[in-house]
């Protein structure tokens, strides 16, 4: 249960609102790819503008270098919120400072006004205390809503609070209530999927999993990591060299919980290989399953026994169809699944249209957990990539929850308290 104080429990009749956002959205020459954040903190600006508050928002865009990159202008951003909201959208050119103060003071009652881009001034990634003032000073009331930004402790997140009365908006609440409710309470079996490039920013939650839940299916380049660990040879695949260790500690944690109860956690036994990343490439599945062990602990000796083989100049793209289909089936018995991290490399086209030929092992998954085979079960779709991925097949409102954070959502998953959560009131 969500234990802070929202815009729901604070009067905000003739306020000024300073409303922390997650704009970090993707855009392409000056023009946003995907706004699914700036949906997402509709609710909130809505249930604020019918208060009749004076609405400043603010945001961080990219890793700007400082005031003068305008690559990471939030510019944009506020042409987009002033079309989605049909009513003007202020711009100020700074987010402290007389063009932020002035333009606040000329804000009316239900009017709306962007800052610009936080991290142009390093003191805000410092969590420096007088920038963080300079910013409250701006307002009466400060309200958090920008999910993907929580785990930091920036000056926007954390201590800015320490000079305004400071809620949760309506986004936050329910990012951090669904997440934090299918970890605690799921409905089980419970199943996570987890994929994409790195083991290192995963490993809290996957330890967090192996406690939890009935089946974990890994994936994407973190698998070849997994692999490695198991002694199959992953040619010239992406993987961690130095989180080998990790990946065999896992396993080991894995396979001594799988003796305890019952629980699966699969690593893919076969794989789409290719020379390199193209779609033109020639492909071949390899089936490395006898070399993936069981029980961590019979390494290296049931490792040597060959069946297929990656060779030295191979790339490993995507989980093999078998795997897929090994993943689906888990997916026919879940009642939820938490899944982050694609199956393979999604970001390559394909010959004849936006799925490409390393797509197809997140593809299954997608039909799977979207009931194509006959169940559907809860799903919360979490993590950067998989979200941009899901949102550009126009499938974000078929799942149950799709996060908007990345690295908030994995250490909220993890375990891990978000400073940006916890320095808010308390109900
Ligand atoms: C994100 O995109 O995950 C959030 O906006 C946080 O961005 P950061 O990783 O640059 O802090």
């Amino acid at each position: 249960m969500f234990t802070k104080q929202t815009v729901r429990d604070i009067d905000l009749h003739g306020k000024t609102v300073l409303l922390r956002a997650d704009y970090n959205v993707p855009l392409e020459d000056g023009k946003i790819t995907d706004d699914y954040r700036i949906q997402q903190s509709l609710p909130t600006i809505h249930y604020l503008l019918e208060q009749g508050v004076r609405l400043i928002v603010c945001s961080h865009l990219g890793r700007p270098t400082g005031p003068g990159d305008t690559e990471n202008s939030l510019f944009p951003v506020a042409k987009r919120l002033q079309q989605i909201l049909d009513r003007p959208v202020a711009f100020a050119t700074d987010c402290i400072g007389e063009p932020a103060r002035k333009a606040a003071s000329t804000l009316k009652h239900g009017e709306v006004l962007l800052l610009e881009n936080l991290r142009f001034h390093p003191e805000e990634e410092a969590n420096d205390p007088e920038f963080a003032k300079q910013l409250a000073d701006l307002a009466d009331v400060f309200v958090q809503d920008g999910f993907g930004v929580v785990h930091r402790a920036h000056a926007s997140t954390e201590a800015v609070t320490h000079y305004l009365p400071s809620v949760a908006g309506l986004l936050l609440e329910k990012e951090v209530d669904t997440i934090t409710k299918v970890m605690e309470a799921p409905e089980r079996p419970l199943m996570a999927i987890v994929g994409g490039a790195k083991i290192a920013e995963k490993i809290d939650v996957l330890h967090k999993f192996i406690e939890i839940a009935d089946f974990i299916a890994v994936g994407g380049a973190m698998a070849n990591t997994f692999l490695a660990a198991q002694g199959v040879a992953v040619g010239d695949s992406l993987y961690d060299k130095a989180d080998v260790p990790v990946a065999r500690d896992l396993l080991r944690r894995a396979a001594a919980e799988a003796r305890k109860r019952p629980f699966v956690f699969a690593v893919p036994h076969d794989a789409v290989v290719a020379e390199k990343i193209d779609k033109t490439a020639p492909t071949r599945i390899v089936d490395f399953s006898a070399h993936v062990i069981a029980d961590i602990e019979s390494y290296p000796k049931r490792a040597t026994a060959a069946s297929g083989k990656v060779h030295a100049h191979e790339h490993i793209l995507d989980i093999g169809p078998f795997s897929g289909s090994f993943i689906a089936g888990g997916v026919q018995l879940a009642n939820t699944v938490i899944w982050n991290g694609t199956m393979g490399v999604t970001e390559t086209a394909g010959l004849q249209g936006p799925i490409g030929p390393y797509a197809h092992g997140t593809e299954l998954v997608i039909e799977a957990l979207l009931g194509e085979f006959g169940h559907k079960p809860f799903t919360v779709v979490g993590g950067g990539d998989t979200v941009g991925y899901v949102e550009a097949r126009k499938l974000v409102k078929a799942f149950g929850h799709v996060s908007t954070g990345g690295g908030a959502s994995l250490e909220l998953m993890g375990g891990r308290k978000l400073p940006g959560v916890e320095a808010l009131r308390n109900t």
